[in-house]
């Protein structure tokens, strides 16, 4: 079940990234220091670390269907604005709880998952500019129900940050 989440969120983390380059994440923890910011669009998903500096610009984050199901097909839909030149190094940190159960804290290299989950033919290393992904993954019915929170922070090779995303979801137990 950990190695099915981890699928899950390795290919909305890339969804995200193809959009704009990087995504991490989802979903606001309580009790971390983040400062989280609506990211236009239907998803759970929210901008934390706000108030930092961050090199990707996330201007639209779009699920369908929103909640995702379990045992259906979710489409994720982004796009962004990327400030500098993200290169070979670039690594997201990924939390996930279930409830109050940490069931995953996992780094991942951004350009190797990019380069294994095809974003929208996103790689590394991506220029400045504009980019539009999207990005359709099954999730499994195996999933166990449950309330999940998501963390996903992506930073650079010299560790500044690209992005950060937060975000709860809620599978149903039918
Ligand atoms: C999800 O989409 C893929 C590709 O479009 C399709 O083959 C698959 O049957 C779909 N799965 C579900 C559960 O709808």
């Amino acid at each position: 079940m950990t190695r099915t989440l981890q699928l899950y969120l390795a290919a909305l983390l890339l969804a995200l990234a193809a959009a704009s380059p990087v995504f991490p994440a989802f979903f606001g923890l309580p009790g971390t220091r983040s400062q989280n910011k609506p990211i236009p669009g239907d998803s759970p998903l929210e901008q934390c670390d706000a108030d930092d500096k961050q090199l990707l610009t996330i201007q639209l984050v779009n699920l369908l269907p929103n909640p995702p199901v379990r045992g259906e097909n979710v489409t994720v839909s982004a796009a962004g604005h990327v400030k500098e030149t993200i290169k070979e190094g670039a690594y997201v940190d990924v939390e996930v709880r279930l409830g109050y159960i940490k069931l995953l804290t996992q780094t991942y290299d951004l350009c190797e998952e990019l380069e294994k989950n095809d974003v929208g033919g996103l790689k590394c290393p991506i220029a400045p500019g504009d980019y539009k992904i999207d990005k359709t993954v099954e999730i499994p019915q195996e999933v166990p129900p449950g309330k999940y929170t998501v963390l996903a922070r992506a930073y650079t090779e010299d560790d500044d940050e690209i992005t950060c995303l937060s975000g709860d979801i809620f599978f149903p137990s039918y």
